[in-house]
């Protein structure tokens, strides 16, 4: 890893760091999306002095926080093989159900997911899931048609993988109720693009910038994975939104409806393109046929937004949280688990800053092997050009 980000506690060539609380250091916190966020009001619960620092407004985040579309989802994104970030993705949505009320319930805007399945092949592969997720110990269950009509009278397919225990949120009330309960804590906020981590006069620095880690760490493995995303009203008179998140693949492509209290949100595409954020015809087109596939009365919804983000990859669909320096810490890489992962991702920020490492995220070491470096979960999202 680079020795980016200072030379220690004392740097005298910075302005004066902001006053310590109880001796513990300042912090400066890169990045205002969800995982800086998090990282933000745990530090000050620890009792840090803490500043977030991004280009966005506060709450408005430049980034894929913005776009997101809030599922807290490790087990229908689970996948065989990927052991580990299962099992993060489970300790950090037991997090969730303790920080959500924190945060104003009104947040969570789905209680369970519903993978649904067109065909045998959609039939096998989510058995292979939920034998996989199942023997892990977690709550999982295949359901018939009749099960799932009983469920969500308004989605179509034969039979669905049931994951009564994850969540949704909606990811900008959500950015507004962190901004919020990190003023409440006496987090300060600055609007600035960061260049140099040098020049922050904080004791210590946390660099939770999403895919442009890389550019402020360039030890730091992380690359733009493009995601367009729908935002769709109810009217009156429409179908109503299923109550839960509901997934397919559809002309192997997937695609989800996630809640909101208004409507739902539609998404996404994932292929690679650099830091292109331009939403594309096909990614729209796209998603209306497969969202129309699975919710066939989505058509009389009234389309009120189209935006593209930026996933933040790493080689192995790891993110990367820990030290990099003595003063510098890394949490970045969090591909299409940002929001899922923020709660453990904080807790393992603030062990760091302690000089600790959080044994639940020590698979997430920035300094690890980090394996193959194929993309994320390609094979099962199907991608645009
Ligand atoms: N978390 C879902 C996505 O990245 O599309």
């Amino acid at each position: 890893m680079p020795a980016q980000g200072g030379d220690g506690i004392a740097v005298t060539s910075h302005q004066a760091p902001p006053p310590t609380t109880d001796g513990r250091p300042s912090v400066a916190v890169v990045g205002a999306g969800v995982v800086g966020l998090f990282a933000a009001r745990a530090a000050a619960l620890a009792g840090h002095p803490v500043r977030v620092i991004d280009r966005g407004e506060p709450g408005r985040p430049d980034g894929a926080s913005w776009v997101a579309g809030g599922m807290l989802a490790p087990f229908s994104e689970g996948w065989p093989g990927e052991d580990d970030l299962l099992a993060l993705g489970a300790a950090s949505l037991g997090r969730w159900r303790a920080v959500a009320p924190e945060l104003g319930e009104h947040v969570v805007t789905a209680r369970g997911t519903l993978t649904v399945a067109f065909d045998s092949a959609d039939v096998a592969d989510l058995t292979t899931v939920a034998e996989w997720v199942g023997a892990r110990g977690h709550e999982v269950e295949m359901l018939g048609r009749p099960a799932l009509r009983a469920l969500e009278p308004g989605v179509g397919g034969r039979a669905a993988l049931s994951c009564p225990t994850e969540l949704a949120v909606d990811n900008r009330a959500l950015l507004t109720a962190l901004v919020a309960s990190c003023r409440a804590l006496g987090v300060r906020f600055t609007t600035d693009a960061v260049a140099d981590l040098e020049a922050l006069p904080e004791d210590r620095v946390v660099v939770a910038a999403g895919w442009a880690s890389s550019a402020l760490l360039p030890g730091v493995s992380v690359r733009p994975v493009k995601g367009e995303i729908l935002r769709l009203r109810r009217r009156a008179g429409s179908v109503p939104p299923p109550q839960r998140t509901v997934r397919a693949t559809v002309n192997g492509r997937a695609v989800y409806l996630v809640p909101r209290a208004d409507g739902l949100v539609v998404g996404a595409t994932q292929y690679e393109h650099g830091d292109d954020t331009a939403v594309t015809v096909a990614g729209v087109r796209d998603l209306l046929a497969d969202a129309e596939r699975v919710l066939p009365g989505i058509a009389d919804y009234e389309f009120v937004e189209a935006a593209a983000g930026l996933r933040p990859g790493s080689p192995d669909n790891l993110p990367m949280i820990g030290p990099v320096d003595e003063r510098t810490i890394v949490a970045a890489g969090h591909g299409r688990n940002g929001v899922l992962l923020a709660p453990i991702t904080a807790d393992a920020v603030v062990a760091a800053l302690r000089g600790d490492v959080l044994p639940e995220a020590a698979c997430c070491s920035p300094t690890r092997r980090s394996g193959s470096d194929r993309p994320q979960n390609l094979s099962r999202t199907g991608a645009h050009p």
